[in-house]
């Protein structure tokens, strides 16, 4: 795993937009994330479409997850956020971006038609957040570390994180279809950014924590090419700190992020 510390959210945004600006000009397979901490992220890929050309499109993109019972259609489902947020402002056809039906009369038969339509793909880049309790997606605590696309039950904690988007707890969607930690895990590069004082803790336990289903973002230590972004406040806790901004800055010649 590779930890790049940069001082403010803003730096992250564009550290994360750099890796990103590669994989788009080869038109490769993004993962996307919705949340709040990609939007600075995105903000900027927006900019560099406007202003330097950039181009998605021949990308394909795909969400992590998608809530349960609404439609792709309400402003707060993940299809139309990923649009409002980012892909509706660059070139990427909008045919080209795939999520889960939270919609669909049978969400059972939706996680595994979300699962096919993933496993007959290769993600180049999934772009990650990180929950204040190590989700990753929507893979709660106790999430097997192998797990496929499938429903599952949001912890409270989220609830209560995502109520700011709903205005009101009681009408944030108690299910979730979301890429299971098997399914993100098959990303040939997966790409976690976390700003914020609050994320310390979740950061500390996914990169320097053991390996648990308690803290699901842990699978990144088995990744072969794993790269986190943090902000000052999101490395505040780890013990190791001081190695990786080494290591950012004596990188070995000719390796990219
Ligand atoms: P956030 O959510 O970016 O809104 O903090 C991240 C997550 O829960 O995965």
């Amino acid at each position: 795993m590779e930890i790049l510390i940069r001082s403010t959210p803003d730096d992250v945004a564009a550290q994360a937009a750099d890796i990103l600006a590669g994989y788009a000009q080869r038109g490769a397979t993004l993962g996307l994330a919705t949340g709040s901490t990609p939007l600075l992220t995105y903000r900027e890929l927006i900019r560099r479409h406007a202003n330097e050309g950039l181009s998605f499109a021949y990308c394909r993109a795909f969400l992590l997850d998608e809530y349960v019972g609404l439609p792709a259609a309400h402003p707060q489902s993940y299809a139309a956020t990923i649009r409002r947020e980012f892909t509706s402002h660059v070139d990427i056809p909008d045919a080209q971006v795939h999520s889960p039906r939270g919609d669909a009369p049978d969400p059972l038969a939706a996680a595994l038609s979300y699962e096919a339509l993933l496993a007959a793909t290769t993600v180049d880049v999934q772009l990650l957040g990180i929950g204040g309790n190590g989700h990753i997606g929507f893979n709660e605590p106790s999430s097997s570390l192998s797990s496929l696309t499938r429903l599952k039950t949001l912890h409270p904690r989220t609830i209560e994180d995502n109520a700011r988007f709903f205005g009101d707890e009681e009408l944030v969607p108690t299910h979730v279809l979301t890429q299971g930690l098997g399914t993100i895990s098959r990303a040939s590069h997966l790409l976690l950014l976390a700003t914020g004082e609050s994320k310390a803790d979740a950061v500390a336990a996914m990169a320097e924590g053991p390996l648990s289903a308690q803290c699901p973002a842990s699978i990144l230590q088995l990744h072969r090419h794993a790269t986190v972004v943090l902000d000052e406040a999101a490395a505040a806790r780890l013990r190791n700190a001081e190695y990786y901004r080494y290591a950012d800055t004596h990188k070995p010649a000719n390796q990219d992020y």
